[in-house]
């Protein structure tokens, strides 16, 4: 029983990769209830279920992408949540290999700062996915809130993936949280955290063929038995 858990979850998980292509059409209203219904298991701190969530369907989407692109040519990014101005080893051998990974997906060179420039230019235009989910939480409650946000956005990614949709989970929106705030009425009270791009991948795009690797788990996790 145990075994056969986790081999479902593990295929689920292999199934998932993050998708920057998304076809136009939405996904139905109950598919979207059903993932955040199954996603309100996740654990936090005291069961506060910090996580506050305002997605979008179109034509609203397609407003806000118009906004964000607008925001994002012109305006200076302003996270509420600082975005890290480093990344020491190996945390920057990790990004490069990231980005290079993408990029190579896309057919970018690392010279292309114009091709570069329009990729991230794409985060504004949340990848045409018909669907973002704003995320955000009560900034009264602090960093351990930031937490348990992030263990809820590990159960929507799983839970999507196994309703069959893709997703891109993106900070880049939370560079301009005036224009979210004021589109979907975000109280000043939440920090707003990051989106999550949902709906179904455009298989054929080049960009989607991207795929990460993951350090073995020996690299990040050590036992302690002395
Ligand atoms: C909190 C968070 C924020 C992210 N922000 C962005 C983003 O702004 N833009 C983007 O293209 N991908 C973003 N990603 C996706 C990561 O780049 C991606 O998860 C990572 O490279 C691993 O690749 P995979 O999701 O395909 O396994 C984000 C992921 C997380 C968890």
């Amino acid at each position: 029983m145990t075994t056969d858990m986790i081999a479902d979850l593990e295929r689920v998980w292999a199934e998932r990769s993050s998708k920057r292509v998304f076809r136009r059409d939405p996904v139905p209203r109950e598919t979207l209830v059903r993932m955040f219904e199954a996603a309100q298991k996740a654990p936090s701190w005291c069961n506060v279920q910090p996580w506050r969530v305002a997605i979008t369907e179109p034509p609203v989407t397609d407003e806000l992408a118009t906004q964000l692109q607008a925001a994002a040519r012109s305006g200076f990014p302003q996270p509420e949540v600082p975005f890290p101005i480093e990344y020491p080893s190996p945390y920057k051998e990790h990004r490069i290999a990231c980005g290079a990974a993408l990029y190579g997906a896309m057919g970018v060179a690392r010279e292309d700062k114009a091709g570069r420039y329009d990729a991230w230019l794409r985060n504004y235009a949340l990848f045409d996915a018909p669907h973002v989910a704003i995320v955000s939480c009560d900034r009264r409650l602090g960093p351990y809130a930031y937490v348990d946000v992030g263990v809820w956005l590990g159960y929507v990614l799983t839970a999507a993936t196994a309703l069959g949709l893709d997703t891109c989970a993106m900070a880049s929106v939370a560079a301009y949280p005036s224009v979210l705030r004021a589109r979907l009425a975000i109280a000043e009270t939440e920090v707003i955290l990051f989106g999550v791009a949902i709906g179904h991948a455009d298989e054929e795009a080049p960009a989607n063929r991207c795929r990460t690797t993951r350090d073995a788990a020996g690299k990040n996790v050590s036992f302690v038995a002395t």
